[in-house]
């Protein structure tokens, strides 16, 4: 089953729920980051731009099935209105009469937020009668939620199941990007894995490296296969009950023909502080004092050599202790070069997952990558080959 979109799908006068990811990042009452919300803006413009009676659904948060008011979404969806530059009216609940009163509110075109799904236990539970409640309210369904479609709840999943449903612009954008990177990729493909725990990443590993052709492992997460391969690590964030599981990967890789790509040279400080004094060293001089916090610049200039050979690169998690410089070093150093060949035309570059976006702003090429997931945990999942309730129900 192929996945619906929005084309040629006739909307004037319809109700359409709309499931989004309002869950942005929020410091002392203020929103921080504007990233989900623009993104969504397409798909709410498009459906109330050809009349549609808009209703947007989303959680905020988790305020675990009670009515947290810090996790009201009433804010947010002023700030929606703002970047819409429309009207947009707020509903008390997702359900019963508030809902139902905002939405009968509705002209053509008009913009409705109800309140925080998961102020509801039923939603997390995917609860039939929530979903029904849910779908009661509107005639057809567009999930624009990417970013939570790994959590079979009721406003992602369930409601699905009960009336016709449609994948929204961003949706569809995700979808699309990820496709061309994994499942009929350009190749050569390769994957850069950073992050700090292997035990956190094996699904990923596992799953990378019958895909790709070149796996680039770095982070703390490299630490722990240079001690399985035998390299001093000094006093390293390792994970030593992992070896053998990373010495598994290397085996299978190598059976699937994936090139595993390892430091050669690592950063070394005494401790994890800003412009703490390092030095860059080969992997099998590694001192027992000091702690590896980056990849060596031997490391980064045999990886941008590399570069040229590929066609596409997923990349998902940092190089180093990228927010305490000069630990970011070697993330920045790939980013540009992997900016500047995206700029150029040679490669094509997706990229998720918070710390890698705040990375890639930080190296300041967020702009230059062919694609960056509005996804953190869905984009991971993804690319672990799981399948995503809240797409599988949109037949994608
Ligand atoms: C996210 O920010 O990754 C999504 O909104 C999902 O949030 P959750 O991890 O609380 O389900």
């Amino acid at each position: 089953m192929a996945l619906s979109t929005l084309d040629g799908l006739a909307v004037s006068g319809k109700r359409v729920l709309v499931r989004a990811d309002l869950n942005v990042p929020v410091r002392d009452g203020k929103i921080t980051d504007l990233t989900r919300i623009e993104r969504l803006s397409p798909t709410i413009r498009e459906l109330a731009g050809k009349g549609a009676h808009v209703i947007v659904l989303s959680h905020f948060d988790r305020p675990k099935g009670k009515r947290v008011p810090a996790m009201s979404l009433a804010p947010i969806a002023g700030t929606l209105g703002e970047v819409l530059g429309r009207k947009v009216r707020f509903a008390e609940d997702c359900i019963g009469l508030p809902a139902q009163q905002a939405i009968d509110a509705l002209n053509d075109g008009d913009i409705a937020v109800l309140e925080n799904t998961r102020f509801h236990p039923e939603e997390e539970a995917n609860d039939p009668a929530f979903a029904a409640a849910l779908a009661s309210l509107g005639d057809i369904f567009v999930n624009d939620a990417f970013s939570t479609a790994h959590r079979a709840h009721a406003s992602t999943e369930g409601v699905a199941h009960l009336l016709p449903s449609y994948a929204g612009r961003l949706m569809q954008a995700e979808l699309e990007a990820l496709a061309a990177a994994l499942t009929h990729p350009d190749r050569p493909v390769a994957a850069i894995v950073g992050g700090a725990k292997v035990s956190t990443k094996l699904d990923l590993l596992g799953n990378l490296v019958g895909r790709v052709d070149v796996l680039v492992i770095g982070g703390a997460m490299a630490n722990t296969f240079l001690a399985a391969s035998g390299k001093p690590v000094g006093r390293s964030l390792q994970e030593a009950d992992m070896h053998a599981t990373a010495r598994d990967i290397l085996a299978r890789a190598k059976a699937a023909h994936c090139d595993v790509v390892l430091p050669v040279d690592v950063v070394v400080a005494a401790e994890l502080k800003a412009n703490a004094a390092s030095a860059a060293v080969p992997v099998d001089a590694v001192p027992d004092d000091q702690l590896i916090l980056d990849l060596g610049p031997a490391t980064v200039a045999g990886l941008i050599a590399r570069l040229d050979a590929l066609k596409t690169l997923v990349w998902n998690g940092p190089l180093g202790a990228f927010e305490t410089p000069p630990f970011d070093a070697a993330t920045v150093a790939l980013a540009r070069a992997v900016g500047a060949a995206t700029a150029a035309g040679k490669l094509r570059s997706i990229a998720g997952g918070g710390d890698t976006v705040a990375a890639l702003h930080h190296a300041g090429v967020a702009e230059q990558m062919s694609y960056i997931s509005s996804a953190g945990g869905a984009f991971l999942e993804w690319l672990e080959g799981k399948t995503l309730p809240g797409v599988a129900v949109l037949g994608g």
